[in-house]
């Protein structure tokens, strides 16, 4: 495969119509200037997904997912950008050329050769466990069975021993598999000397297998002591950690059965508790859970959702970052019955497998059935932190446990819940439910399938060092934070914010007058001034630009951009350089209004002399007044609109 051209994509793009394309997996109603239709991406009964024509851009306000025609197809068949842009050439009879490449190659196809690779791997560490004579692989064997996984269960998670030193290299090209392929499984690597070389080695290994049992990637442990202690696949055009689960395929038809599925962190705890006879049960994969994840199970799970926390530390760390997957889906007033999620914690520093080693399945089981609802979960867990037979210590309690309900702060289970910690914390109702009432509900802008869960913008040492892991991605505005929640005027700001990006990649047409003025705000989102720079970059270089070229190409350059650029509108009666003016005058004000605040802070720290102390009052003077006339002048502006 090669690089596909900016000409091609440009063609591809000009001889596709969003509409039709989307038309063709769920059907559009038209609504003013717009199409809308329910979004494939989640499930839902109301459309919340607009298709705009003009700008070829489309957004779900639903889950919050939006960009270009190649997005889409990205999205909806699960494919890279180069295979969207594929893809849709072969629709409109285009044919690309592909740079330094074999010519154009079928997606599928190579995927079909992608999971032959795979397979033939796995069965090649598989018979390399169970029958290398070598030093290195009884060791393994011996591993296993110390740790009670005997042939039997090798077997049937087809488990396999790495020895390395090119055998795998060797065994796949005599099966024909080209080097280029074993690089693509990522099973091979090329050396410094551009040899090819085995990735794994002197490890024993799971292979991964997707919800239909075939192997798509591995996870390769150290035999005993060692550094890293898994070694993953990284990701390939067959493996996307963020969509897959460890075990589902046999763990599918327990959860169809039972309606509750188990996720649990490792691939030993799996097997361990399928074994133990508890099959419903699964693992992420070095990785957080993510929405996507979520979405999955609850396809195979009506009831619920149990997650298995790790007593250690790193397991307390994943239950903080799952409270962030409380949301407003899980009130009554949501309607529609949804798997529940629910978590628990084992005791005693225990991991499951060694919890069900230790203490039996049953012993399991129990501990299963007092999983808790999420919610009440995190209410314990913050409760839990604190002191509580200090009165710091249940304020303290009390306001991380409030806080927790602002994604639901409306709710009747908000206030539910609200008054049970006004009691557990000795505090007045009136007072827990006015803290209630001042929350602001986190925009959950990154709640998208692959973005960690919100509430934990994790700090680089957060997640363990895996070798091969994916940095979660910062959270895109600080405002989605609940610990660092943000005031409603820096709400507003980024909304501001986000709105200019949005109606300028939108509009480009109508974007000369602001670029200089965007280049030089002061953005309160870090994400936002990514964005901002690259809008500004990519329209000097081509004033010209189509809309979504222009969000394919911001997003190109800052990922994830493209769903908040396709979400902005200008509002009814009012036209798109009436609304620019108008925002960007609300961003300036609040930029002098931050400049104000500076000055006044070095007036009050500097040590001037008289003649410096009256300059620097006057300039203040004159600014404050300044800010008064604007906001007076924008104030009559939002009256008249
Ligand atoms: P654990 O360290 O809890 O491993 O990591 P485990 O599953 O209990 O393994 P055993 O029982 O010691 O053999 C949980 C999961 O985190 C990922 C793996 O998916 C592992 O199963 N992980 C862990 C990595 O990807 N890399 C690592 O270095 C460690
Ligand atoms: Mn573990």
């Amino acid at each position: 495969m090669g690089r596909i051209s900016d000409a091609d994509i440009a063609r591809v793009r000009e001889a596709t119509d969003l509409v039709a394309v989307v038309q063709n997996v769920t059907p559009l109603k038209p609504k003013g200037r717009d199409m809308w239709c329910c979004c494939p991406f989640h499930q839902e009964k109301t459309p919340s997904m607009k298709v705009d024509p003009s700008t070829q851009l489309w957004h779900c306000f639903g889950c919050g997912e939006g960009g270009d025609v190649f997005g889409f197809v990205m999205k909806n068949e699960d494919l890279s950008f180069p295979e969207a842009v594929r893809v849709l050439a072969e629709r409109a009879h285009i044919d690309i050329v592909e740079e330094g490449g074999r010519g154009p190659s079928t997606t599928q196809n190579q995927k079909l050769r992608l999971k032959e690779v795979c397979k033939a791997t796995a069965e090649f560490y598989h018979n390399a466990l169970m029958r290398d004579a070598g030093p290195e692989a009884a060791d393994a064997r011996s591993y296993l069975s110390g740790r009670g996984f005997g042939t039997a269960v090798a077997k049937r998670w087809q488990l396999g021993f790495a020895p390395g030193r090119g055998a795998l290299v060797r065994h796949l090209t005599s099966r024909n598999f080209t080097g280029q392929e074993m690089i693509a499984a990522n099973v091979a690597l090329a050396g410094n000397d551009g040899r090819l070389k085995d990735r794994f080695f002197n490890r024993i290994m799971f292979p991964i297998f997707d919800a239909t049992g075939e192997c798509i990637a591995f996870g390769g442990r150290v035999v005993g002591k060692g550094e890293p202690k898994y070694l993953n696949s990284q990701e390939t055009p067959l493996f996307h950690k963020s969509k897959v689960l460890y075990g589902l395929d046999k763990a599918k038809a327990a959860m169809a059965a039972t309606g509750v599925a188990i996720v649990v962190e490792g691939y030993t705890d799996v097997i361990s508790l399928s074994e133990a006879g508890i099959a419903n049960v699964v693992a992420t994969l070095g990785t957080a859970l993510t929405a996507q994840h979520i979405r999955l199970l609850s396809r195979h799970a009506s009831k619920q959702i149990i997650y298995l926390f790790d007593g250690d530390e790193a397991g307390q760390r994943a239950s903080d970052r799952a409270l962030g997957f409380i949301d407003s889906s899980m009130t009554p007033e949501a309607g529609r019955t949804k798997t529940e999620l629910a978590a628990v914690t084992l005791p005693d520093n225990l991991d499951p497998a060694e919890f069900v080693g230790e203490r039996g399945a049953d012993a399991l089981r129990q501990l299963l059935a007092s999983a808790k609802p999420l919610l009440e979960y995190g209410i314990d867990r913050k409760l839990a932190r604190v002191d509580m037979s200090s009165t710091s210590g249940r304020m303290q309690g009390m306001v991380d446990a409030i806080n927790l309900l602002a994604p639901i702060k409306d709710s009747i289970l908000a206030k539910h819940y609200a008054v049970e910690i006004a009691g557990r914390t000795q505090v007045r109702e009136e007072d827990a439910l006015q803290l209630l009432a001042s929350l602001t509900p986190p925009r959950r802008f990154d709640n998208r399938d692959d973005a960690p869960a919100p509430s934990a913008p994790a700090p680089a040492g957060d997640y363990p060092p895996y070798d091969d892991e994916v940095v979660p991605p910062e959270a895109f505005s600080p405002a989605l934070n609940f610990q660092q929640k943000a005031s409603r005027e820096e709400m507003n700001r980024f909304k501001f914010e986000r709105d200019l990006l949005g109606v300028l990649a939108q509009n480009p047409g109508s974007s000369a007058p602001y670029l200089e003025a965007l280049a030089a705000l002061r953005w309160h989102a870090p994400a936002h001034e990514a964005i901002a720079f690259s809008l500004v970059d990519q329209l000097y270089r081509n004033p010209g630009i189509d809309p979504a070229a222009l969000v394919r190409a911001i997003e190109e350059q800052v990922p994830r951009s493209a769903s908040l650029l396709s979400a902005q509108s200008v509002p009814a009666g009012r036209t798109v350089e009436e609304h620019l003016a108008f925002v960007m005058e609300e961003l300036q004000i609040g930029d002098a209004e931050d400049t104000l605040a500076e000055m006044r802070r070095g007036f009050q720290q500097a040590t001037f002399t008289d003649d410096e102390r009256r300059e620097a009052f006057a300039a203040m003077t004159a600014l404050n007044q300044s800010i008064a006339q604007r906001k007076a002048a924008h104030a009559k502006g939002i009256s008249r609109s």
